[in-house]
């Protein structure tokens, strides 16, 4: 048969179809589990019965044989050596037993001769069987040939007089009736077993169904929610799994509302910094416009003040930048082995006239020469946004104290102050963006609220640690710890 390309497509469709939604489906597999684990029991089971119902009757019967043998035997006994023809007394008797069992009796005498037939074909001939041998030195034999069906038996005729075995009594009886029996049984059984796999089928298919019902529900609360339902939490406690389910789909469920809520508040903010300086801006340059004949004086002031809230706004813009730039990973740091110490030295002296306007004295304390592999700019950003708010959030004629120690796993950079310090409650905050303490002063002092947030993304993208101790009227104290070596 040829089969044309879009042909292929479809079995290949109908296969993954397969593939994919029946054997992988939990269903499918609870239907398949449940109706093995009836029905292999039940097929044991029937084999386990059968097979010991045809070895007990065998068994019986073997029994009973030997029985009447044993007896008939017994009587042939007492005729060896007796005078006069003996032989219909005993054909008689033996008729008798072939009768009885549907079977052929033969009577063997020590030269392995036939000399008794009930079937009257083999009389004459010689029989050397090991059962008839065994049977000789005085053992009864019984055997059980399955294939051809029949039971064979043998007993020794010892005769009274001579007390020796004179013959062996052969008998062999079909086991048909037995087998027959075993057919009708099997029969019935065969018909209990596709009933049972019918009802064990259909109840497999109900439970099955039941069974992932749970799941189901789970999945189109999940779509409800992604569709937008957005207090739809999950709420499925059919088993101990889906409760466990239902609680980590709400905790990852509240963690993105979280961060949706803190996206719109960060894009909120950054609309309002953004608009602040260019409010300023435009109330400056109105005014000047409004005025027709204003003093050059007057520019002068105002073009002062634009200025200054243009540089403003460009501080926010590259704050904001830096802060894009931290958030993409660390793929983006440029790691180097840096002398530290060489590094602080720079970063203050930058800063040192900042502090000196307000009198207030940097003092700068080295333990040990430090190198260490980090990214310069990054490490010296966060570094400076510290060391600015130590000196912006100071008194006057107050001190900042820098220091730089390692061990041989971490450098630690420590940089202290006796300004205004910060409340307990507050520290916690101070890292977020745009989070600035006590608005009213800060906006005295000046800044966007991006400085520690910087700082800390920095010295996160390092594998280091920020830590801040503080007390309100006292002072504050940061400490940052950066591996020596960096692990990518
Ligand atoms: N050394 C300090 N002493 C007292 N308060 C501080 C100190 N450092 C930070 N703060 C508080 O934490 C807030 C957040 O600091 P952050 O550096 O992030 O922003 P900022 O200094 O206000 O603005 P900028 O983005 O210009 O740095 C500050 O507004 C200030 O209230
Ligand atoms: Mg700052």
């Amino acid at each position: 048969m040829y089969i044309q390309n879009g042909e292929w497509v479809i079995i290949l469709g109908v296969r993954n179809y397969f593939r994919k939604s029946i054997f992988k489906s939990l269903r499918f597999r609870l239907i398949i589990l449940m109706f093995l684990a009836g029905m292999l029991p039940m097929i044991v089971l029937k084999a386990v019965i059968l097979n010991s119902y045809e070895k007990r009757a065998v068994d019986v019967r073997t029994a009973d044989i030997q029985n009447q043998c044993t007896i008939l035997c017994n009587q042939l006994g007492d005729l060896y050596g007796q005078e006069g023809d003996t032989s219909d007394i005993v054909r008689t008797q033996l008729v008798q037993l072939s009768n009885i069992y549907n079977g052929r009796v033969m009577i063997i005498d020590h030269e392995f001769r036939i000399i008794e037939d009930t079937y009257g074909m083999d009389v004459g001939k010689t029989i050397v069987s090991g059962n008839v041998i065994r049977c000789f030195s005085g053992e009864g034999t019984s055997r059980y040939d399955a294939g051809n069906r029949y039971i064979e038996v043998t007993s020794p005729i010892v005769g009274k007089a001579s007390e020796m075995t004179e013959g062996v009594m052969l008998v062999s009886v079909s086991t048909d009736t037995i087998i027959d029996s075993l057919l009708v049984l099997e029969k019935r059984a065969r018909t209990i077993e596709v009933v049972t796999g019918l009802i064990l089928l259909i109840f497999a298919v109900v439970t099955g169904a039941g069974a992932v019902r749970p799941f189901r529900r789970i999945t189109s609360s999940i779509e409800a929610v992604t569709e937008g339902y957005e207090d739809n939490y999950l709420h499925e406690n059919a088993y101990a799994e889906t409760v466990f389910l239902s609680e980590a789909f709400n905790k990852m469920l509240g963690r993105l509302k979280v961060l949706d809520e803190s996206r719109q508040e960060f894009v909120s903010n950054v609309s309002h910094e953004l608009k602040t300086p260019l409010t300023s801006m435009k109330v400056l340059a109105d005014s000047l416009l409004i005025q027709k004949e204003a003093p050059v004086e007057l520019y002068q002031e105002f073009m002062e003040d634009l200025s200054e809230e243009i540089e403003r706004e460009n501080k926010i813009i590259n704050d904001l930048l830096s802060l894009v730039k931290m958030d993409k990973t660390a793929s983006g740091l440029n790691i180097k082995t840096e002398n530290i110490n060489a590094l602080m030295e720079r970063i203050l002296k930058r800063l040192r006239p900042i502090a000196a306007q307000r009198n207030i004295e940097v003092v700068f304390e080295s333990f040990r020469p430090v190198s260490a592999e980090v990214d310069e700019v990054k490490l010296s950003l966060a570094v400076s946004n510290l060391v600015e708010n130590a000196i912006k959030y100071n008194n006057e004629n107050g001190w900042v104290h820098v220091s730089l120690n390692a061990d041989h796993k971490s450098l630690f950079v420590e940089v202290a102050d006796s300004g205004i310090g910060i409340s307990p409650g507050e520290t916690e905050h101070i890292f977020e963006r745009f989070y600035r303490v006590d608005k009213s002063h800060s906006r005295e002092i000046g800044g966007t609220g991006l400085g520690l947030s910087i700082a800390r993304s920095a010295i996160v993208m390092h594998r280091g640690a920020i830590k801040v101790y503080s007390q309100p009227g006292e002072g504050t104290t940061f400490t940052v710890r950066i591996p020596l070596t960096y692990v990518s």
